[in-house]
């Protein structure tokens, strides 16, 4: 299982440095895009994921929380992103939308909130490239961890290993020391947002999350 840090409450002005401090340790960021439609924040555009993307070692993992997704899927792959995920609420044709994110050569994953139910997304299982189990509501970073989501991916590993998908596993919201063990067996990929980024030695923090993994 690897990290994948959300940058949403970096102070945009040092995320450079923020990344530069970590880069030891890092492989995977994760962008959280909002829209102030389908969640109810704003916060960044494909504009600054290109910015900070200038060291193209990192894996961009672009989490989309906004509507009509298709629209902006260009734009944020000519931005970087490795692994675009958009939200199984926003779209009506999901498979059509995975077929137009692969046509530009990315991973494309799916992302439910927490009131919508696991198996919604059972028949799309089979194409996707991820699954983001939200354990917060979207729209802010700190918040805390729902339990209700250990369950989800616990599914999502049963299902993966049944079939043997290949999909990564994935989840984001109130990620810790504390709820990390709680889902670890399950995930491929857990998105780490404030513990590290509002921590002070956030490279120590990482490194911590990183052996919970191991
Ligand atoms: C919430 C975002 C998360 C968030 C995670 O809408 O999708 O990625 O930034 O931050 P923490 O780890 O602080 O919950
Ligand atoms: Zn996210």
């Amino acid at each position: 299982m690897e990290i994948s840090l959300s940058i949403l409450k970096i102070d945009y002005a040092k995320i450079g440095e923020a990344l530069d401090e970590l880069k030891p340790e890092l492989q995977y960021v994760h962008l959280d895009i909002m829209d102030g439609h389908f969640v109810p924040n704003i916060s960044f555009g494909a504009d600054l994921v290109k910015s900070i993307h200038k060291d193209s070692s990192l894996f961009f993992d672009t989490h989309l929380m906004i509507d009509h997704p298709k629209q902006y899927i260009k734009s944020f792959v000519d931005a970087g992103s490795d692994a675009i995920t958009f939200h199984l609420e926003a779209v009506d044709h999901p498979v059509e939308l995975i077929d137009y994110i692969h046509s530009f050569g990315v991973k494309a994953g799916i992302s439910i909130k927490p009131a919508t139910d696991v198996t919604a997304l059972k028949p799309y299982l089979k194409y996707a490239d991820l699954i983001l189990i939200m354990s917060v509501e979207p729209g802010f970073g700190g918040q805390r961890f729902m339990p209700e989501a250990i369950e989800k991916v616990k599914y999502l590993k049963e299902e993966k290993d049944k079939h043997q998908y290949s999909y990564w596993i994935s989840i984001d919201g109130g990620i810790q020391d504390q709820t990390l063990p709680l889902v670890a067996s399950y995930l491929d990929l857990a998105v780490v947002g404030s513990y590290i980024t509002s921590a002070k030695n956030s490279l120590e923090k990482l490194k911590e999350l990183k052996h919970i993994c191991r």
